[in-house]
């Protein structure tokens, strides 16, 4: 993008706030409703009524307008300044009454605001150069002009004499001029024009006539068909209310800014369908009181029609068709006055319109006051002014809706809409759209990628919303890239941690950043503290909310699992152990079931024990064994066959039982028969592992036990025998887990 482009991007920018929302500033000084095409769109809408202060009568300047030095001084304060082209005594009130001679080669001769009430005689331009095009005389006080004053100036085409006394008669000597081309004559006090007024006049050339602020109240244009050279005539302000067209072959431009019309101009010949306004390109009739546009119209060269405030509240269908306008590109139809009643469909069904103004009307847009087809036909549509109507319950399929006739627009103004929201869809139908004007409505938000579907987009300006925070998924990169110019300033915003990128990114790209009402980028809630001076210390915001939430959350679960593990570890041998006997005892399970299954043994329990604590086994033990666990017991008083020798019946035993259980005692270590038996069941240990279980029933002495005994205890985990009712209970759970898998099987 040129620098050229941004300038007037800029430009665009300022004159459209400052024009929309100042509404009376406008002079008359220059011409705003000279809506050329090649003003940039939405300037059409800034025309304002202009004031009748007296910056109105004054004239308007003529470019290029160079003065250079001081030229002419008389003692008190008169002052004339020159360039080599320009003589300018203006704006002396009064203490000048005469042309002071200067030197010639003057082109250019200002003498507004001065006294020369009469133009005496021929002499009286004598002190001029004969090169003279222009004379400015406004603000004279100036009452006579002698009929042949201007005789000398063989060269004067431009006459500019308003805000003086001079009647119709007195102005005679100024049509007189043949060489005429461009007379001002506003702010005279004329009233209705004599009867064939240039009837006689020499004034053939004529172009440009101004007849602004005057009194004239009724025109029959007729009067001016003599000026057959007429291109442009302007008539602001004059309290018309009446007015009779005729054929003007070469009028271009034709202005009744400001005056009381109550009907749109007759533009057919007398019944026919023949145009009186051949030429006629321009019509401004704003600030009248026109309700409709009747048929037939022969505008055929129409390319702008201003009707703002006016009185149409009704909006025909063809209204503004090709038929009627065949060559119309820009219509301004902003600010009606009065209640909106109705806008049909294909109320602008012209595919030639670029622009349609129709901003300052209030209409809510959601109601059936407007047809959802309003645009229909409007297929070349750019722009479009909607500035200060009611889009607060238009909901996004109506928008869709009343944009789908016009999918080439480049130029949307909703600014003053009470839109509260916008979705990432809103204008998608829209992929030309090149700047987007949002400003002054109710958003709170914007929403994710809200313009990433706009490919086009260059200028977006929602300043004075009420945003207060901009997520940076609002502005994808590539947004972000291909903005020219952002106004988001007059927002609300909340400065915290997450204006940190935005603030990057205002200070990265200033020029991007825009603020052409000068409200700034303020924190709404830091007292006098603009987003570019916030400043909050970075680590702060190292994690935003979300990554606050997460890490809450990992410490949270954090000190669970230490909690856990911390419990565990208070339990690691009672777990090392559970595990241990979980994993042994299916590991031993299942092998000494296949065992069992192999072998088939005849009793689960060789019971040895010494004869002496044989009650103790009796009572306590044999019981549980056997009423309790059902396990076939062996002990050596019953089940030893008789005849059979000890030994060979300890072996059988000892064989033939799953687990032997060796009850020691003092009286275990001197049993022969039961050393015997230890060392038979050591010798078995070879085959068949934890065969032995130890039960220890007393504390016996070591020096009491016998050798094997002491290597059985060194190597096997014994179970103790107490008396206590806890230790009992231990004992036999103690019991029944190593005796485990013949207890369950
Ligand atoms: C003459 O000078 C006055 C200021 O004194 C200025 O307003 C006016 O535009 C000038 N006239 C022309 C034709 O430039
Ligand atoms: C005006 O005078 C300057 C020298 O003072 C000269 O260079 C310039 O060409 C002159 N301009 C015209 C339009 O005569
Ligand atoms: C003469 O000019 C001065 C300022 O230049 C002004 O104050 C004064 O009113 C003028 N005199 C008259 C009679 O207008
Ligand atoms: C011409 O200028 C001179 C002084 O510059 C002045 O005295 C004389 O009155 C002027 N003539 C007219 C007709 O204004
Ligand atoms: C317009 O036409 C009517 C008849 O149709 C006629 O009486 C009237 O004189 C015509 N007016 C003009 C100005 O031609
Ligand atoms: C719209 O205009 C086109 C051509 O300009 C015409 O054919 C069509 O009938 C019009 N539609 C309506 C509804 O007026
Ligand atoms: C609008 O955009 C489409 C593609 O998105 C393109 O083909 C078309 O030429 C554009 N129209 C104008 C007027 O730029
Ligand atoms: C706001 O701050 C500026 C400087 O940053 C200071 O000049 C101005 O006086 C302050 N205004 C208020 C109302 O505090």
């Amino acid at each position: 993008m040129s620098a050229h482009e941004i300038f007037t991007i800029i430009v665009l920018f300022s004159v459209l706030y400052v024009s929309v929302n100042s509404r009376s500033v406008k002079a008359a000084r220059d011409d705003p409703l000279d809506m050329t095409l090649h003003n940039e769109q939405g300037l059409m809408s800034v025309v304002k009524r202009p004031t009748t202060d007296k910056l109105a009568c004054w004239s308007t300047p003529v470019p290029p307008y160079l003065i250079t030095h001081p030229c002419f001084s008389t003692g008190s304060d008169v002052q004339c300044r020159c360039s080599n082209t320009t003589q300018d005594c203006s704006s002396n009130f009064g203490n000048l009454t005469y042309i002071p001679k200067l030197f010639t080669g003057v082109q250019v001769l200002n003498f507004s605001n001065n006294g020369l009430q009469r133009l005496t005689d021929e002499r009286f331009f004598v002190n001029v150069s004969r090169d003279v095009w222009l004379v400015d005389l406004f603000n004279n006080d100036m009452a006579y002009i002698a009929p042949r004053v201007f005789r000398p100036l063989h060269k004067l085409r431009t006459v500019l004499i308003g805000g003086n006394r001079l009647s119709y008669e007195a102005l005679r000597p100024v049509f007189a001029n043949p060489t005429l081309n461009k007379v001002d004559i506003k702010c005279g006090g004329l009233g209705v024009f004599p009867d064939q007024y240039f009837h006689k006049t020499p004034a053939v050339n004529v172009k440009y006539l101004d007849l602004s602020w005057n009194n004239m109240g009724e025109l029959d244009m007729s009067v001016l068909q003599p000026l057959s050279s007429l291109t442009r005539f302007r008539l602001w302000h004059n309290k018309l209310y009446q007015l009779k067209t005729a054929y003007f072959p070469f009028l271009e431009y034709l202005s009744f800014h400001e005056n009381r019309l109550f009907d749109f101009p007759v533009t057919c010949r007398n019944g026919t369908k023949d145009t009186l306004f051949p030429s006629l390109n321009h019509l401004i009739l704003d600030y009248n009181v026109i309700s409709t546009i009747p048929d037939p119209v022969c505008l055929p060269k129409l390319t702008v029609l201003n009707m703002m405030y006016n009185r149409i509240v009704h909006f025909t269908s063809s209204m503004f068709s090709a038929i009627r306008f065949p060559e119309l590109k820009k219509i301004e139809v902003t600010e009606m006055e009065g209640k909106m009643k109705k806008i049909e469909a294909y109320a602008f069904n012209n595919s030639g319109i670029v622009y349609v103004g129709l901003g300052f009307n209030r209409v809510d847009f959601s109601s059936d006051v407007v047809d959802g087809d309003f645009l229909a036909g409007c297929t070349g549509l750019t722009d479009l002014f909607l500035n200060e109507n009611n889009f607060r319950e238009v909901s996004e399929e109506r928008i869709h809706r009343l944009l789908r006739p016009v999918g080439e627009l480049k130029t949307l103004y909703l600014g003053k809409a009470q839109i509260q929201r916008i979705t990432s869809k809103t204008f998608i139908n829209l992929p030309n759209l090149t700047r987007l004007y949002l400003y002054e409505n109710s958003l709170q938000f914007l929403p994710d990628g809200a313009f990433d579907q706009l490919p086009n987009l260059r200028l977006l300006a929602i300043g004075e919303n009420r945003i207060s925070k901009v997520s940076s998924t609002a502005f994808s990169a590539d947004t972000q890239r291909r903005l020219t110019g952002l106004d988001l300033s007059g927002n609300p915003f909340d400065c915290s941690c997450e204006i940190m990128w935005f603030q990057q990114w205002m200070m990265s790209k200033p020029r991007q950043f825009k603020d052409v009402r000068s409200l700034g980028y303020t924190c709404a809630n830091l007292h006098n503290m603009t987003v570019s001076d916030f400043t909050i210390n970075p680590q702060s915001c190292l994690m935003d909310h979300n990554a606050a939430v997460l890490v809450i959350a990992f410490i949270c679960l954090y000190l669970f699992l230490f909690s856990i593990i911390t419990i565990f570890f208070g339990y690691r041998w009672h777990l090392r152990l559970w595990l241990y006997a979980v994993c042994r005892v299916r590991h031993e399970r299942s092998r000494r079931q296949l065992e069992r299954q192999a072998r088939g043994f005849r009793f689960d329990v060789f019971l040895v024990y010494a004869e002496e604590d044989m009650k103790w086994v009796e009572n306590e033990l044999l019981p549980v064994l056997e009423d309790e666990w059902r396990l076939r017991v062996c002990v050596h008083q019953r089940d030893f066959v008789p005849g059979k020798h000890i030994v060979d019946n300890i072996a059988d035993c000892v064989d033939e039982s799953d687990r032997v259980v060796l009850v020691f005692s003092p009286h275990f270590a001197r049993s022969q028969w039961c050393q015997f038996e230890l060392k038979y069941c050591q010798s078995c240990v070879m085959d068949r592992d934890d065969v032995m279980v130890l039960v220890a029933l007393e504390e016996t002495e070591s020096r009491d036990m016998s050798s094997a005994m002491l290597a059985v205890l060194r190597t096997t985990t014994y179970i103790e025998w107490a008396d206590e009712e806890a230790a009992r209970s231990s004992f036999l759970g103690r019991l029944s887990l190593a005796l485990n898998d013949v207890v369950q099987s």
